[in-house]
């Protein structure tokens, strides 16, 4: 079977990485347009990078989980294609091979000059005055609100020529990752998972719900699936 995975915030959830919306989320303590877009960036630069040194430096410490796992366990049995919305690199690290970073990674900086340059950070520090090649300041290699999604097309093709679509751990309100859900043949079944009811999808009868846990609900999903 052809199975993509739309993967948000709640999968990394219970390795102890923030979500973004919500009671306790990375946006109740952040104002986004100070934060994570090119305006916040050419007005303070040295904020942006903090907080992304604070977030790279929680990812660095956290470790995939269960959920990850599982979705590499589903790659003995099927040909599974990860899209993900999150910068960490826990679908890496948990052994996941084909993913497709939609809003870039943390663990990545770029050339504020040559958008092609990107760069490995060493460690959780990303300062004002470190360069590259060219010798311009580095940035995080983040898609950040306003700027433009150069992996969408991809995904929007992988998706559309998929059996099952599981969606997990994201609340679908930032566009145009949300969409991608919209973007499958009508014969494609569509699997969600959320511990909170997302999203209807009232038009497609293709789809199931499942409500709880990502690394207690993937586990059991993954079992149903290595048998069909
Ligand atoms: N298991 C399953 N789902 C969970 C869990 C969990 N353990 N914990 C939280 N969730 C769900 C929440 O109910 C919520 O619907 O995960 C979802 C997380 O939603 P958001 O915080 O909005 O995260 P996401 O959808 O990934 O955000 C999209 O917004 O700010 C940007 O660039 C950022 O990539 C991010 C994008």
């Amino acid at each position: 079977m052809k199975i993509a995975v739309l993967t948000g915030a709640g999968i990394s959830a219970e390795s102890g990485l923030q979500t973004f919306r919500g009671n306790n989320g990375l946006w109740e303590g952040y104002n986004i347009y100070e934060v994570a877009t090119p305006e916040a960036w050419n007005k303070n630069p040295t904020l942006v990078q903090e907080f992304y040194n604070m977030r790279r430096k929680n990812v660095l410490a956290a470790k995939p989980n269960a959920a990850h796992f599982a979705l590499v366990e589903l790659e003995k049995y099927h040909q599974v294609q990860i899209i993900t919305q999150n910068v960490d690199d826990l679908h890496e690290r948990a052994g996941s091979k084909n993913i497709i970073h939609l809003h870039g990674k943390i663990t990545q900086s770029r050339s504020t000059l040559d958008p092609n340059l990107v760069y490995d950070i060493q460690g959780w520090e990303l300062k004002m005055g470190d360069k590259c090649e060219l010798g311009s300041q580095l940035r995080p290699h983040i898609v950040w609100f306003g700027e433009a999604v150069p992996m969408i097309d991809n995904a929007i093709e992988l998706v559309k020529n998929v059996d099952l679509l599981l969606i997990i751990g994201t609340s679908l309100q930032v566009y145009p990752a949300a969409g991608l859900a919209t973007e499958v043949d009508t014969n494609t079944k569509i699997i969600v998972v959320n511990t909170e009811k997302i999203h209807s999808f009232s038009t497609n009868a293709n789809v199931q719900f499942i409500q709880g846990n990502a690394t207690v609900e993937i586990p059991k999903i993954v079992e149903e699936l290595k048998v069909l």
